[in-house]
């Protein structure tokens, strides 16, 4: 197909961390430097896609020839997904915050002779298991990521059937394996119709190889 495989296929990503505010000058947030959301992203814009790429604040910037939207907190990047939709494939790539602190302060929480702030948290909603059950308007394929450290295949199968996406693609993120920050990744993809284990590739092979897969489920 002239203009590649994904020509006119609208595909949504997320990527980077988010940033869940404790007062205006601290966060919380997960370990991500957006590297395997952007090539990602820059693979799919390679096989023609239209690429909506909703990102929190990464350490690398994002691909050219995709619509950026930046956010910063879960909240807001569920309403910019939601927002993106309807698309044809949905990745969620992002290394979402699991809890915001419930009432961040207006103003820099001061060191005090009293003791520590008490934090209390509230639950961020799961954007991945929001899209896969969708009852109306779900993207045709979905997408998710699981970054684990133990029972690295079995603990990503549970959360697809958790979450209720189509795919998950599992990688081991152990200290030793050096895959956060660095261009390589271990993957396995996990479908309905199986396992797939991938030999440790650079992240930009993951992205490509991940793309093609993406392009022969849409078509
Ligand atoms: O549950 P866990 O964070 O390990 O799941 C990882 C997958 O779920 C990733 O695809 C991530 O982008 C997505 N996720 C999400 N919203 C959350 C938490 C995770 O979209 N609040």
């Amino acid at each position: 197909l002239a203009g590649g495989l994904l020509q006119g296929k609208r595909v949504l990503v997320t990527s980077g961390p988010t940033q869940e505010p404790i007062d205006p000058v601290r966060y919380i947030a997960n370990r991500s430097s957006g590297a395997q959301g952007t090539a990602l992203a820059r693979a799919l814009v390679a096989l023609g896609a239209e690429v909506v790429f909703v990102t929190g604040p990464a350490d690398v910037p994002p691909p050219s020839g995709v619509e950026v939207i930046r956010v910063q907190t879960a909240q807001e990047m569920l309403k910019a997904v939601q927002a993106a939709l309807p698309v044809e494939a949905a990745v969620f790539a992002a290394a979402v915050a699991d809890w915001r602190v419930a009432s961040a302060s207006d103003s820099k929480l001061k060191k005090t002779k009293e003791g520590l702030p008490n934090l209390e948290f509230a639950e961020n909603p799961d954007i991945l298991a929001t899209v896969s059950q969708m009852k109306k308007g779900r993207p045709a394929l979905v997408v998710g990521f699981a970054a684990e450290t133990d029972d690295v295949v079995e603990n990503a199968a549970a959360k697809r059937l958790r979450k209720g996406c189509d795919w998950i693609v599992a990688n081991d993120v152990n200290h030793s394996t050096g895959i956060m920050g660095g261009a390589e990744n271990d993957v396995t993809l996990i479908m309905d119709e199986g396992v797939e284990d991938w030999p440790r590739m650079s992240k930009d092979q993951v992205a490509q190889k991940l793309a093609q897969r993406i392009a022969a489920a849409l078509t």
